[in-house]
Order: C-alpha cells, then structure tokens, then sequence
C-alpha cells in the first residue's frame, strides 16, 4: 500500500498504483479531441428493443426490490441460453443475477475463499479477480502468460502454481487484456487438472459471444465431472453493450450457489429492477444485435491490426472480446508501456492503457480497446505513428 494511505484504511485494502492512472487522467483533463481506446466501455448504445423494455418495465412498477437471485423468468431464460451455447444445464435456483459480472467476483471471493486460501489468476488477466482475492485475504497466485504463446493460459502454466491451499483457479475466455481465445483441448486439459486437484474453476465467459474468425468458447461447467465444481461468470455489459445497466450472473452448483446468494443479499439485497427486465428483452430478442457488433469490433480489429502493420509494432493475434494487446518494446524506443502511454496521450490525444494495469508483469504491452469508430481509430492509428517517430527522432538526435 502507498504510504499516503489513511493509516484507519483496513490493511486488506491493497491499493493499485494509482500514480500512472491519476497522470493519465490529469494529462487528459486538459486536452481536447482525446480518442478514447482506454476503458472497456462500449461507445456502442444499447439495443432500442432492450432499453424498450427496461423504460416499459420502470413504467410498470418495477422499481421494487426482486427475488435476491433475479427475476424468475430471467433466470429461466438466462438457464435456457446457457444450454444454447452447449453449456451445463442449470435449474433456476443454481442461477444468481447480480449487479455486474464484477460484484460476482467479490461474492465468490469473500463467500469461498478463506484467509490464506490460493487463488490461481491468469497473468495479464482482468485485474478485479485479484482485488477480490486480497479483500478475503487469500493468496493470489499468478500464472505469467506470454506473447509467444499468444498470451494463452495452458494447463503446464497452470501446473506449477497448484499447491496444498489451492482453492480457486480463474480462467477468463476470451481474456482481457490480451484477446486470447483459450482453445478448446486447452480447456479440456484445464479442467481436468481442476479436477484432478479438487479445484473451484471460475469461468469467466463475459466475451464469449464477442470471437473473432475460427474461435469459439469451450464453457467450462459441461465438460466431465465439472458442473459441481465451476462457477460461470458472464453478464450483459460487452455483448449487449449494457455497461450502465449493472447486470451480470453467475451459474453454478446450488451448494454453491445458496450460500453465496446469501452474501449476495446482504451485499445488495437484489440487482435493479428495471436492468432485469432489459436483460430479460436482450436474451429474447434475437441475436441480430449482437452478431451486428461482433461485425463492428471485427472491423475495428482489423483497422487497428493495419495500423500497427504500418507503424512496425506487433501484437498478440486479437481472438475475442474487443481489446488488442500490443508490444511497445517491438518498437525498439527503449520506453516502457507506461511512459508510452502518457507520451501518447500527451502529445498525440490517444488515450490507452498500460497492460501493468491487468498485472502484466512486463512493462511492455498496451491495451488498446476497441471502443472508437473505424475513422477515428484510423485517426488514433495515425496519432500513433507521429508519436512513435518524434520519440525515434529525439533518440536519434541523443545518439548523435
Ligand atoms: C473479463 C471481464 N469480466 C467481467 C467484467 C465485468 O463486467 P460487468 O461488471 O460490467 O458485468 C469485465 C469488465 O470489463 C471483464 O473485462
């Protein structure tokens, strides 16, 4: 923790190193015309049909709190869909609705990990998973993935990181930051080394609907002897473009599900109304919308895979979800992703990430989201390549 840090702050509350991100921020609060690659955050709007139906239900009375679990027929259809994407089968009690993917992280976490309990994290992966590790004060154990491999999670990485207090390993596919799709025998292997060491597995499927080319998710809890020991994550923000909604579930065993759905109560007794019933129209509505921003992200994937062809820098091969992870030290400025960052954001208004955000134990990868329009991300690309050359410019005007 920071030594700035109120001493009443409990000591579980590890703070990130919010340094970076608050220069980052202050560097942008003075800038116009920034080009937001940043957060995960879709710039798409929620379906007209989904949000319809989210105004119909406010106007009916849903502005009660529901079943701590969700709505029945939500979690029928939630249940339903699973099975259509060759999931487990799932009753409606073995289905919690939360208020975000996100909250389920810390539900799991502070319902199934005991202090001192191992959870085993994919390294660079979505970094909340360790945040809601070390708020139970658990051991976060994190298995480094690398570019050469595609950033991919193997059952032999994972191997060696399974001990006597392993409780819980994560396996997020796609991954973000990375954009890896774990293959299928992959996660056969996975699973059966889960199985092997009496593991918990959470899969986190939030991108699933959201692959790009050949790719497609294996779910986890189908696979042999699995379903009792998975918990499924998934949610509505990335593939109905409903962040603001705070809508998400987990699917699982009712001997997990019951008591978590205890501390999911009196975490938030239930999860907004109004948002259940959208959810409900999203699932029911038709894929057309979700097949139509899978087209979009894949046309802004590759407008961003040619411009960083063009600038010479290259990247893990973006399989789904809607971020590509790419390699500053490939540019040779002698720089790391950090510095990288805040030059970029500084002198060309691009905003993005450092993959040091999502725990990458490497300061050489920056996430890019895909969370701009073709032209703009066109416009960011270009933006890019000016920076890139005036810092080779400057090195070479030192070396001379
Ligand atoms: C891998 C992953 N899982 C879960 C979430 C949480 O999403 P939400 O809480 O909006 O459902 C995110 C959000 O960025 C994510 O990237």
């Amino acid at each position: 923790m920071s030594s700035d840090v109120d001493p009443r702050i409990a000591k579980r509350v590890k703070m990130a190193d919010g340094a970076l991100i608050t220069r980052m921020l202050d560097i942008s609060n003075g800038l116009e015309d920034v080009i937001r690659m940043g957060r995960g955050d879709p710039d798409l709007d929620t379906p007209a049909h989904i949000v319809k139906a989210g105004q119909e239900a406010l106007a009916n009375g849903a502005t009660h709190y529901t079943h701590p679990l969700g709505i029945e027929p939500l979690r029928a259809t939630i249940a339903d869909n699973i099975r259509r994407f060759g999931g487990a089968d799932y009753a409606t009690d073995e289905i919690m609705v939360t208020p975000g993917g996100q909250h389920g992280m810390f539900v799991i976490a502070l319902s199934l990990l005991n202090p001192g309990d191992e959870i085993i994290v994919p390294c660079p992966g979505y970094n909340p998973y360790t945040q809601a590790a070390d708020l139970a004060d658990a051991v976060v154990r994190k298995v480094p993935m690398t570019m050469e491999t595609n950033f991919t999670l193997t059952a032999e990485l994972v191997a060696p990181h399974i001990t006597e207090r392993s409780k819980i390993l994560v396996l997020i596919n796609p991954n973000n930051p990375t954009g890896t799709v774990t293959p299928p025998d992959e996660v056969r292997k996975i699973a059966e080394l889960a199985r092997e060491n009496d593991l918990i597995v959470i899969s986190d499927e939030i991108y699933a609907r959201l692959t790009f080319g050949n790719n497609t998710v294996q779910p986890v809890a189908p696979l042999p002897g699995m379903r009792e020991r998975t918990i499924t994550l998934s949610g509505f923000s990335k593939a109905y473009a409903m962040t603001g909604w705070r809508i998400g579930y987990l699917a699982g065993p009712r001997a997990l599900i019951e008591p978590m759905s205890e501390v999911n109560h009196a975490f938030a007794i239930s999860t907004t109304a109004a948002s259940q019933h959208a959810a409900l129209a999203a699932l029911t509505g038709g894929d057309a919308c979700v097949e139509e921003m899978q087209r979009t992200y894949d046309g802004r994937r590759r407008a961003i895979l040619a411009g960083l062809d063009a600038i010479g820098m290259s990247y893990a091969e973006p399989q789904g979800g809607f971020y590509v992870y790419a390699d500053v030290a490939s540019l040779g400025l002698g720089m790391g992703a950090g510095a990288f960052c805040e030059r970029l954001l500084a002198e060309g208004r691009v905003m993005m990430y450092p993959g040091t955000i999502y725990g990458d134990h490497t300061d050489d990868f920056v996430r890019m989201s895909m969370t701009q329009p073709v032209p703009r991300i066109k416009e960011a690309m270009v933006r890019m390549a000016g920076v890139v050359d005036a810092i080779r410019a400057e090195k070479a005007a030192l070396a001379s």
